[in-house]
């Protein structure tokens, strides 16, 4: 059966076993940088677009650990433009004491972990760190670093491995751009 999602990407930017080399080392930087913290981890994924990233992840961090999920909208619909972020479900988990892993697909303009992060930092967690699959170095501003990082990529609409374009391209399994013409910016 012919693939419905090929037709509408441009090009591959990441192919899905880099992804999967880099998801293995990102592991390991990860695991090693919590292996003698008391404290529990507790990993805090933003929803829906690092869900497939966190699952390829935690699967490879030999560790016990917590995971609060947080609904954070920035894209709303069928836009690429970023909107201020906002909390549509915050997580249920106490955090107080907690290593505090946060978790996302993209850092873009950095709305959305600025909110997050933000949000988390009142709740007296012991460590508060956060990890991204992709950066986009032109967008992202300065003061926003991510402890760990996946990829920089260029500046252009990505979608698949969890990140998606009005909700679609989330199961296309590498990182593709997005063809222009399909999309409202
Ligand atoms: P930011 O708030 O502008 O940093 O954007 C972060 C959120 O916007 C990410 O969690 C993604 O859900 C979404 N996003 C940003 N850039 C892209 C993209 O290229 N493709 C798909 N989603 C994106
Ligand atoms: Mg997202």
């Amino acid at each position: 059966m012919a693939d419905p999602i090929l037709p509408d990407i441009d090009r591959v930017l990441i192919p899905r076993d880099r992804i999967a080399q880099r998801v293995a080392e990102l592991a390991v930087d990860i695991a090693g940088h919590y292996q003698h913290q008391e404290a529990g981890l507790t990993l805090v994924p933003i929803l829906s677009g690092s869900l497939i990233f966190l699952a390829d992840l935690i699967r490879q961090l030999p560790m016990k650990m917590k995971i609060g999920l947080m609904t954070v909208s920035s894209y709303t619909g069928a836009s690429t433009k970023g909107r201020p972020a906002v909390v549509l479900k915050d997580l249920t988990l106490d955090i107080e004491g907690q290593n505090v892993l946060v978790i996302d697909d993209i850092l873009d303009t950095g709305n959305t972990l600025r909110l997050v992060i933000r949000e988390l930092a009142t709740r007296c967690p012991n460590t508060l760190k956060s990890c991204v699959l992709l950066r986009k170095p032109a967008k992202a501003p300065p003061d926003l670093n991510p402890d760990f990082v996946g990829f920089d990529i260029e500046d252009a609409f990505v979608v698949g491995y969890g990140l998606d374009y009005d909700n679609h391209y989330r199961n296309y399994p590498d990182i593709g751009i997005l063809k222009p013409e399909l999309y409202r910016s």
